[in-house]
């Protein structure tokens, strides 16, 4: 998985670099409610000026149909950078132009023409084949920026060799779009933790009632398939917060009645999944315990964020909700690695690979690295 560095790309001084970043910053209204992102690629920025180079930095906002829309306009991104890193330029939103997730080489041409080099440090968008991704390495001296290496060995790192014990807690909506890193993560784990909207097609699966909780039908021979393969290793809830018509909510067993939901997990099982966070050496956490954006079911996502936050083990949170919960709590400081990439490092945690990392070492497997 070794990757070409910035120092594989010396001497830089008086040198153009084209910089991929993922700005993909939160919005409300024009305005940047979390500016991680940014502050993220500030240490590559900091390093390619301080060794003489003139950066052009580009990146994608939102998902723009593949023509300008004001709505995802770089201006509030732009603004913020020349902030905390003055002297960068910013290309407008590369997804204004339907050549960029097309890996067009027209615009793969205009992208890279008057440039010396090439780094990647949109660790959030390694994981699309988009032409800002993977098409700079075809050409131009290339390599990983300070934030993408480090995802990349810290979430490869707990992949490949992660100490024991290693429990990974899994939430969020959909399990038909975690299945392949459930298989995945069931190789490397000693202990699989799943709460939020997906446990319900495995609780299903175990024969459990789910009335009008999230639930998809086609899937429940999927998780049958894995609880039968991975035995006790998997662990489940075994007492939910649900919510009933009139909007009662009580606290239920692992069986919610019909024209009732379940919406969080329960106190007995937050109390549980945290024993085991408190008990490993290696924790993964990716995917909320319940509908956190509400305070009424927010009480087990927030139990799993302080028992990651107090481990003192090597604590990973992939992206997405999860990092949006620890950094509500204030707790992302006492966790070892917030990973800027939700998708990214879920792929990356599945496959072992992305297409941003390929192009990066074909690059300097061809000598242009
Ligand atoms: C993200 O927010 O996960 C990345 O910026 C990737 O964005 P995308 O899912 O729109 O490609």
């Amino acid at each position: 998985m070794s990757l070409p560095q910035l120092e594989d790309l010396l001497p830089l001084e008086g040198k153009r670099v084209l910089l991929r970043a993922d700005f993909n910053v939160p919005l409300d209204d024009g305005r940047i409610t979390d500016d991680l992102r940014i502050r993220s690629a500030l240490p590559t920025i900091e390093w390619l000026q301080g060794a003489g180079a003139t950066i052009t930095a580009c990146s994608h906002l939102g998902r723009p149909k593949g023509k300008p829309d004001p709505e995802f306009s770089m201006d509030p991104v732009r603004e913020r950078l020349a902030e905390l890193a003055p002297g960068v330029e910013l290309l407008e939103n590369l997804r204004f132009d339907p050549g960029e997730t097309d890996d067009d080489p027209d615009f793969v041409a205009r992208l890279v023409e008057g440039q010396d080099a090439y780094v990647n440090d949109a660790f959030g968008a390694a994981h699309r084949a988009h032409a800002s991704v993977v098409g700079p390495p075809r050409t131009l001296p290339s390599a990983a920026g300070r934030l993408l290496a480090r995802e990349v060995e810290v979430l490869a790192g707990l992949r490949e060799s992660p100490e024991r014990p290693f429990a990974a807690i899994l939430g969020g909506a959909k399990v038909s779009d975690k299945l392949g890193v459930i298989k995945a993560l069931l190789d490397a784990v000693d202990v699989l933790v799943i709460g939020g909207g997906m446990c319900f097609t495995f609780l299903a699966a175990q024969g459990h009632g789910v009335g009008d909780s999230l639930f998809e039908a086609d899937q429940v021979d999927a998780c049958k398939s894995l609880l039968d393969d991975a035995g006790d290793r998997i662990r489940l809830p075994h007492d939910l917060v649900a919510m009933g018509p009139d909007e009662e909510i009580r606290n239920v067993g692992a069986d919610v009645d019909d024209g009732w939901k379940g919406l969080d997990i329960g106190p007995g099982t937050a109390a549980e999944f945290s024993e085991v966070v408190n008990g490993a050496r290696a924790v993964l956490w990716n995917g909320p315990m319940g509908v956190f954006e509400w305070d009424r079911f927010a009480a087990g996502t927030e139990g799993v964020a302080r028992a990651v936050a107090a481990c003192d083990g090597f604590t990973v949170i992939g992206g997405g909700d999860s990092a949006a919960a620890i950094r509500k709590l204030g707790l992302a400081r006492s966790v070892s690695h917030v990973s800027t990439g939700g998708g990214a490092s879920l792929e990356l945690l599945e496959q072992g690979d992305l297409p941003g990392l390929r192009a990066l070492r074909e690059a300097a497997a061809r000598g242009a690295g």
